[in-house]
């Protein structure tokens, strides 16, 4: 069975980290801006990605209404875009005072997403690729690819 779906998202979480990793070592607020900016369109669009077409087909296949595992992986979600919110406050005026607590937000948010992203790689993902069959998930990387940017292209201009 092959796991296309572990991989992409993976890789994608990869590519974040390492985004994320160059915002907290930002020297100003104008460089950890523009960091954020890209972090923040990239996370959003990969949680898009998530909520709304792997979830909804692995709750489909395994008849889930409430609770399971998408249902706390959308709860973090809502912290997720919470401690977003808090870093983009940050940075979004580019002033020295407001970049001074940076810190703090983006400790909570380093320790929430790796446990968030634990999870899926370690069970989530993989569950939903076995329910899937190829010629699902070919067609469901069509409907990656077909995400409109409006649902997620938000940002600190
Ligand atoms: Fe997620
Ligand atoms: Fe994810």
């Amino acid at each position: 069975m092959s796991q296309a779906i572990l991989d992409f998202m993976m890789e994608d979480h990869h590519r974040l980290d390492g985004i994320f990793a160059k915002m907290e070592n930002a020297k100003n607020v104008a460089e950890a801006k523009k960091y954020f900016i890209e972090f923040n369109y990239g996370l959003r669009r990969h949680i898009v990605w998530e909520e709304k077409i792997f979830f909804p087909i692995f709750e489909k296949k395994k008849g889930l209404t409430r609770g399971g595992p998408t249902e706390a992986m959308r709860a973090d979600h809502k912290e997720i875009k919470k401690l977003l919110e808090g870093i983009h406050d940050c940075v979004a005026g580019e002033s020295a005072k407001e970049f001074k607590k940076i810190k703090k937000f983006e400790e909570d948010f380093r320790d929430l997403i790796s446990t968030h992203n634990f999870k899926e790689e370690q069970m989530l993902y993989g569950w939903i690729d076995d329910v899937l069959d190829d010629k699902e998930k070919k067609n469901i990387f069509k409907e990656v690819e077909n995400v409109s940017p409006e649902e997620y292209e938000k940002c600190c201009e």
